[in-house]
Order: C-alpha cells, then structure tokens, then sequence
C-alpha cells in the first residue's frame, strides 16, 4: 500500500511486466497489464510464472507482444470502464497484427464471462482468478480464431506451490499471498462473486516464500488476504480442529513464523477486518520490532444504522473499541482505512457520523470512494442507489479535506523525530534522493548519499506535506 497524497484509488495504476530471462522459450512475448488491488497484482505474478514455464517471456514493450493479458478489477464501474478502453486499445492494434490474443483475468473475467467474448467479441481469452494454472491449455485451444474461458471458482485453490515471477520489482518489497476469496459478503461488494470463497494457504509454503525473499535480498513482505484476520490453517470455519496431529494457525500465529524468518525482514499485511481483529494480534505486532506500527483496518462508515445496511458486521462503538486496542496495544501504530461516500441510503446526519469519526481517529491515511452499484450485489438486490451523483461528490469532497487535514496534522507530529527507514528506491522528484518508508508507513524522502536501496537508515523527519516526509540521514 503506497502512501501518495490521500484520493480515490487509482484503478488505472498499470503493472507492466519485467523481462524473464529463465526457463524455456517459445519465442513468444507476453505483456501483462494488472488493475485493481494488491492481490491482482500479487496474482499477475503467479501468471507470470505459470507462462513462463510453457515459453512465455514477458515484456514491457506491448507492440512485441503476441499475448495481452489484462488482469481486472470489477470493485466499482470506473475500473470495469478503464479496462474496456485498454481493451478496444489493443483490438485496434489487432487489426494490424491479426495474430496477437488478447485476454482478460481476473475479477471482471468472472463477472462478465462469455459476454466479454461473445457479444462484444473483445477478447480470446477468459480465464477467472481460480483457474490460472489452465492458461497455457487455454493458449493452445485458442487457435483459428476459436475462443476459450475458464472462470470456475475453486474451494482449495491457493497457487502455493507456485513461485511468483516478481514483476516490477524493485529487488527490496513483495507481496506474499496467504489467502484467496472472502466469505464476508458486505452488501456493496462484488468480491464474494467474483474470488469466490475464502481458503487460506499452507503457513509452511509461507514461510518458505518469506525465507526465499530474504535470500534474494528482499528486506520486507506485505502478507495480502482480503480478510487476513480470518486466516486459518488446518481449523474448521466453526473452530474445529481438522486433523489433530497437526499444528493449527490462526493469523496471529502466523505473523509469528514469519517474522521468524528473520530480524532484519520487514513483515506488513493488508488488510484487516474490525469484527474479527483480535488482540492476539496486535500483541503478536507488539512484540516483534520487525512487525511494521501500521494497519489498514477499512470503516467503510461511521455511522452504525450504515454498517448494518453494509451487512459489515459491526458498530460504530465496537471499531472505536478495536482504535483504542491498537492505541492501547502499541501507541506508535499508524492507522488508515477505507470510506464510501453516498452508500444507499446515507443520510446527511449518517455522513455527519463517518465525518465525526473521521475527525476523532485521525487516520493517518485513507482511501476514499463514491458508492458505486454493483450488480448482483445484495446492496443492488435489497437497496436503492438513491444517493444523487453531486451528493455522493460532495461528501467524498468534504470527507477527503478532512482526511487531508489529519494526514498533515499526523505528518507534522513526526516533524522532529527520527525513524528507521528501509530505502525503496530512487525518489520519483529527484536522482539525488532517495525513498523509503517507515514502520508506520509513511514515505520519507533523503538525500541518497552512497545509500543503496535494501538497507536501513536512520532518518530525521525535517519538513513534511500531507503525503510525504522529507528528512535527514542520521549517522551512527
Ligand atoms: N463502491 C465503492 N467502493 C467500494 N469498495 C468496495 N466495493 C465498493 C463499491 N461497490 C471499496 C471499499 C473496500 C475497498 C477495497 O473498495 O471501501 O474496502
Ligand atoms: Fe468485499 Fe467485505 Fe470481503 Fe472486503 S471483507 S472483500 S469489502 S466482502
């Protein structure tokens, strides 16, 4: 999760793939496209990987691809539109190179399925986050313009076996995938439908990731479910033990094993849920100085008659109990979330609440969004998208100002202090600086120095804006 200044998500933010050099060749390029959440991105990885095994080397360059693969987002209409755009992009390219395929992965894979090939006739592929290991069946099938689509759902699937290609990287961050689906079902959410069930992956198979990164020099891990509290291994959904002559794990636990790994490997996770954030955890974080001060624990609203109508499973009260557990547990821990604006329904007093909750927590980070309707959502089957287009703007306004204001109120407390700081890269701004990040997950920007990425740094905030905060190395 980057800290940019705070706004709406950008969905259009494009992961291009690096250029593999291992494994057998085919002669042919693919080029990969993700949109959408972490977990897309994570999920390109195991594509990447996958292809790479039948010949496939990846490239940056779309013009020498003969594979376009766009991995998809379906989590409000803006992200479907963008991907249809690419797409009509690359059909006109079509027209000059016949033999180019081009398919679609992902959620709006699953979500649309066969209109996307037969009544729009956009793609040749169709192939759903649960069936990735069938793409290079799939490539085969699909010759003499004959179309092919796999979008079946799958109870086990998690791809652990499988070693991601690290796409884009930048040799020192990665993303560890722990869990697939979400069984949560929140009213205005399409994930249910399109990830299909929640299944949690082998710790061993983690920790061997983990350890495997640290090797290859990387210093820090984003573990990434879409519900990480709700990670269990060899347990039952009602608590059940599975088999017992083997170890349970619930997410706690695992934090544990990796943070294991070793001291110098940073460990975050994304993204937690407030009914089932338990205290083991945050005591778990306490504990391990490797386990970075930072949660990302998504409110969606502050008011609870919302919540309800949200089916998010808690109240107002009961995330303000898990805020003050956070700040109770660890007093240094940065907190953001995530805020829809204009849910069905939402009252000017209702928005009022989110913006006093807001106003009380004083994240240092959010996401913000307007409500967008989803199909096939219970929102969309038992509510009404009353909330008119300039309301939802409006309070997505107000409720960004304000967060605006915390993240520089919180940025300035750290003006003064001094951090440890794992150097990413160069900074966008300037070849002579450097970035990084603290444990709490704000961006700090140093002058570069003979600093090589991967390392830790000691730094002194100096000066900061709302997004980001420029500082000094502090030697010794
Ligand atoms: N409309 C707007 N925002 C949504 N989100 C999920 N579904 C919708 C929707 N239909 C937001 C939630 C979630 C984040 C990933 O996207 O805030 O936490
Ligand atoms: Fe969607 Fe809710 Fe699951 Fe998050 S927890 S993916 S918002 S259903």
């Amino acid at each position: 999760m980057s800290l940019g200044s705070n706004k709406v998500l950008d969905e259009s933010k494009q992961g291009d793939a690096t250029l593999i050099d291992a494994g057998p060749d085919n002669g042919k390029k693919l080029y990969l496209e993700s949109y959408g959440c972490q977990m897309n991105f994570s999920d390109s990885e195991i594509v990447a990987s996958i292809l790479a095994e039948s010949g496939y080397r990846t490239t940056r360059n779309p013009e020498e691809a003969s594979l376009v693969l766009l991995n998809t987002c379906s989590i409000r209409e803006n992200a479907e539109q963008r991907v249809r755009n690419r797409l009509n992009h690359f059909n006109n390219t079509k027209k000059k190179n016949p033999e180019l395929l081009i398919g679609v992965l992902g959620c709006m894979a699953e979500r649309l399925k066969a209109q996307l090939l037969e009544e729009e006739k956009l793609v040749d592929i169709v192939v759903g986050p649960d069936a990735y290991r069938d793409l290079p069946g799939l490539l085969e099938e699909v010759t003499d313009g004959r179309k092919a689509v796999n979008v079946l759902l799958s109870r086990e699937e998690t791809y652990a076996d499988i070693s991601p290609v690290r796409l884009n990287s930048n040799g020192v961050t990665a993303f560890i995938s722990i869990m697939r689906g979400c069984d949560n079902m929140c009213s205005f959410c399409v994930v249910p439908f399109t990830r299909g069930r929640e299944r949690s992956r082998d710790p061993e198979s983690i920790v061997r990731e983990a350890r495997y990164l640290y090797q290859e020099g990387y210093r820090e891990v984003t573990l990434l479910g879409q519900n990480v509290d709700s990670y269990r291994w060899n347990v039952s959904k009602k608590g059940d033990v599975i088999d017992p002559a083997k170890e349970t794990v619930n997410f706690a636990q695992l934090l544990e094993k990796v943070a294991l790994t070793a001291p110098d490997l940073r460990i975050r996770f994304s993204t937690s849920h407030p009914k089932d954030m338990t205290d083991e955890v945050l005591h778990t974080m306490a504990r391990y100085d490797n386990i970075c001060k930072y949660i990302h624990l998504p409110v969606q609203s502050g008011s609870s008659a919302v919540l309800k109508r949200m089916n998010r499973g808690y109240t107002r009260e009961w995330y303000k109990n898990r805020i003050d557990a956070i700040r109770r547990i660890m007093p240094d821990c940065a907190i953001s979330t995530d805020i829809i604006s204009g849910f069905c329904g939402e009252t000017d007093a209702e928005h009022a609440e989110t913006v006093s909750l807001m106003k009380e927590t004083e994240y240092e980070f959010a996401y913000m969004f307007k409500y967008s309707e989803r199909p096939k959502t219970l929102a969309e089957r038992k509510f009404t998208d009353d909330v008119p287009e300039e309301v939802k703007q409006a309070r997505l306004e107000e409720i960004i100002a304000v967060q605006n204001e915390s993240s520089l109120k919180r940025n300035r407390a750290s003006v003064g202090k001094t951090f440890e700081v794992l150097a990413e890269g160069v900074s966008k701004k300037s070849d002579d600086k450097l970035f990084g990040r603290n444990s709490q997950n704000a961006v700090m920007v140093f002058d570069r120095g003979d600093i090589i990425p991967g390392t830790y740094v000691r730094v002194k905030a100096t000066d900061c804006t709302s997004a980001t905060l420029m500082g000094e190395v502090v030697k010794g």
